[in-house]
């Protein structure tokens, strides 16, 4: 994020459940505290995830956009937390089906974001389905999410296997939630990381976060809070924050055509 041109990452993960969406929020709190302007695009798309842990519910979604029901400014939902929420809601896989014209119309809406923001973070869903793959190789970044259970490792490594093989994506970076100790995040790194320079050559893959299992996340769930507010001193939320600061240094490429828009254009089947 260190140039005047917005980032766009997802969160992502083969494995249901692994803390994706924890991450998110939690991401998206302490990037805003480092005096980032931060958009949570919920993409997941079977269940509004955000919503529920944040205990919000936005009344108007992407759809609304698209249909000139609403404004970008009354679809983006503003969090007491310093960032705002783009819901996407289950209909979203019919935006691909749009014609090349509503296409363009829905593109020129999301593009008053470029100027607003810093970073746009992508929630997607879990799973190697079509919708989660259009947001991964729409985005700069992806953030792949593994725990230490072995299916989370053979499912991470399914999802870059999917985007290499079927996308040319070539760079991921990985984060271990609900470890244990280190050493044991490292090791999972390390297993992924030899699986993949063994059956898939020419991927890059970098290490940027281990989050330990912390008891606060799930009490902070149920209360409906971002963990990282609850208890900004917890294990959980020290690791998410020193992530938050890693991020915030990745540089940005930037093409002439802005990243926000371009991640749409991509989405969308335009590019
Ligand atoms: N670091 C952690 N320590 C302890 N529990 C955690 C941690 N991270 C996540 N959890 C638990 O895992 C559950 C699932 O987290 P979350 O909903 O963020 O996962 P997800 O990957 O977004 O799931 P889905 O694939 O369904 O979208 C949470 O309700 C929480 O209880
Ligand atoms: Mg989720």
């Amino acid at each position: 994020m260190r140039s005047a041109f917005p980032l766009v990452f997802s969160v992502t993960s083969g494995k249901g459940g692994v803390g994706k969406t924890n991450i998110s929020v939690n991401l998206a709190v302490c990037l805003a505290r480092l005096g980032r302007r931060v958009i949570l695009l919920d993409a997941d798309l079977g269940l509004a995830n955000v919503d529920v842990l944040l205990g919000l519910t936005p009344p108007k979604n992407i759809f609304h956009l698209l249909n000139g029901e609403a404004s970008l400014p009354d679809v983006l939902f503003p969090t007491p937390y310093g960032f705002s929420i783009l819901p996407a809601s289950s209909g979203m896989a019919e935006l691909c089906s749009l014609s090349r014209g509503q296409k363009f119309e829905l593109l020129d809406a999301l593009d008053e974001m470029e100027d607003d923001i810093d970073c746009l973070i992508v929630d997607t869903g879990a799973g190697i389905g079509d919708n989660v793959l259009y947001f991964n190789q729409a985005v700069q970044r992806r953030l792949v999410v593994l725990t230490p259970e072995p299916t989370a490792l053979t499912d991470g490594y399914a999802l870059i296997k999917s985007l290499k093989q079927g996308h040319s994506v070539e760079q991921f970076d990985i984060c271990i939630n609900m470890s244990s100790d280190i050493k044991t995040a490292r090791e999972i790194f390390k297993r992924l990381h030899n699986a993949c320079d063994h059956f898939l050559g020419g991927v890059s893959l970098d290490i940027v976060g281990i989050i330990p299992r912390d008891p606060d996340v799930r009490k902070a769930v149920v209360r409906q809070i971002p963990f990282s507010v609850e208890n900004a001193r917890g294990p959980a939320a020290e690791a998410v924050l020193a992530l938050a600061k890693t991020v915030s240094e990745w540089e940005t490429p930037t093409s002439q055509d802005g990243n926000i828009k371009i991640f749409w254009k991509k989405f969308l089947g335009l590019e």
